[in-house]
């Protein structure tokens, strides 16, 4: 038995390939250093549905598909009510795409990937108060998304920012929800079904609910000469840090450096942005050579999180939000894997071991 599946390969994918040792993610056979130079999140999109989900003419023909949804998604928007709004961004997108019919074809792949960008805006909206704002079905998946969170005119280094995050995390391997949705849609419950248990996956701290924490955490240390103190504190109290190890990468995570790029072009010229950059730098480097030292035989370096909080946080999206938009992006990879799976997979259904007591053996 291996505990939490480590190393266990049980699924064959032409999705992705996450190179642990080489530091690689690799996309449909294009790394992803390449892939965020030149796709935006409908390129992504084509080259994962490809051959999995209808056909597709192109990228502008998906990206037309994908705004009409965007705008049959906002007419669910009407059942946020006051009860549903006092729960977490997460778990109010969760309850909303709960809403929607399930289903196999690309009609329903769609819509499942407007859905998460069209509740996300409209919910943190309602939150502070303010009425959702339409979709505008001729703008880019990203260029809509700002829209709709408020801003009157998106702008372009912004829309390059966004879609640099939804590219980058698009797809990663058989991570935990992944594996969710493929579980599910082994069972040939539909995309739907399969979604919406990648979502409840996703939202845990040791996966998709981390980079709010990391932003706790850089406040919490506040300068670079306190990083030391704060972190070797925290270690000794038992903690993790927030954006550090990863199950299968014994390198530096290779989206750490697409998002930390894409931060940079975001923040050229932006003062308070670069000290946030130089503390978060700094706070790097204390952890990496403390969490050396600490644990010598577990190499742990950054992971996606890390520079997810800085990047989102510079998009203005609030901090209890950031496990909702990485939602936005993963959801591309969750559909094609959930229909990779019900085309080609068997049913998933490993064994346990039972340690627990026997019945007593009649005498
Ligand atoms: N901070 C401190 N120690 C860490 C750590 C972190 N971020 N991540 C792992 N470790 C330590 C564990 O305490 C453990 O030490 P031990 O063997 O002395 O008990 C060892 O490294 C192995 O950890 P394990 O929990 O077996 O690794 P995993 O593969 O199950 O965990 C993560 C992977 C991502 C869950 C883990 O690294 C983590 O919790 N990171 C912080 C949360 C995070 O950033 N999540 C986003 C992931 S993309």
């Amino acid at each position: 038995m291996k505990n939490g599946l480590e190393d266990v390969v049980a699924a064959e994918t032409q999705l992705s390939h996450v190179n642990g040792e080489a530091g690689q993610l690799i996309i449909r056979g294009v790394s992803l250093d390449r892939l965020v130079e030149y796709a935006r999140f409908e390129d992504v999109v084509t080259l994962l549905f490809k051959g999995l989900l209808g056909h597709v003419a192109g990228t502008v023909e998906l990206g037309r598909r994908l705004g009409q949804k965007r705008a049959e998604v906002f007419t669910h928007v009407l059942a946020i009510d006051d009860a549903l709004l006092q729960l977490p961004p997460v778990d109010i997108m969760r309850a909303l795409m709960a809403r929607l019919p399930d289903g196999d074809d690309l009609d329903t792949a769609l819509l499942l990937l407007a859905a998460p960008a069209v509740f996300l805006p409209a919910v943190l909206r309602l939150k502070r108060g303010q009425a959702p704002v339409a979709p505008t079905p001729a703008l880019s998946h990203a260029a809509d998304i700002l829209a709709m969170l408020g801003a009157a005119m998106p702008n372009s280094r912004e829309v390059a920012a966004l879609d640099a995050y939804l590219v980058t995390i698009s797809d990663h391997g058989l991570n935990a929800s992944t594996f969710a949705s493929r579980v599910v849609a082994s069972t040939k419950a539909g995309l739907t079904s399969s979604v919406l248990a990648a979502i409840s996956a996703l939202k845990g701290p040791l996966h998709g609910g981390a980079p709010g924490p990391v932003l706790d955490m850089l406040d919490a240390i506040g300068s670079a000469e306190n990083a030391q103190t704060w972190l070797v504190q925290a270690l000794d109290h038992g903690e993790r840090l927030m954006g550090f190890g990863h199950r299968v990468y014994r390198v530096r995570d290779p989206r750490a450096d697409a998002l930390k790029a894409a931060l940079q072009q975001l923040a050229a010229g932006d003062l308070a942005y670069r000290d946030r950059i130089q503390l978060a730098e700094a706070v790097e480097q204390s952890a990496l050579s403390i969490l050396k030292v600490r644990k010598p035989d577990r190499p742990l370096d950054v992971n996606v999180e890390f520079y997810t909080a800085l990047l989102l946080d510079a998009l203005r999206f609030p901090r209890d939000a950031f496990t909702g938009v990485f939602a936005i992006g993963r959801m591309v990879g969750w559909l094609a894997h959930a229909r990779e799976q019900a085309l080609e997979g068997r049913l998933i259904r490993p064994r346990s071991h039972y340690v627990g007591p026997l019945p007593q053996q009649a005498a």
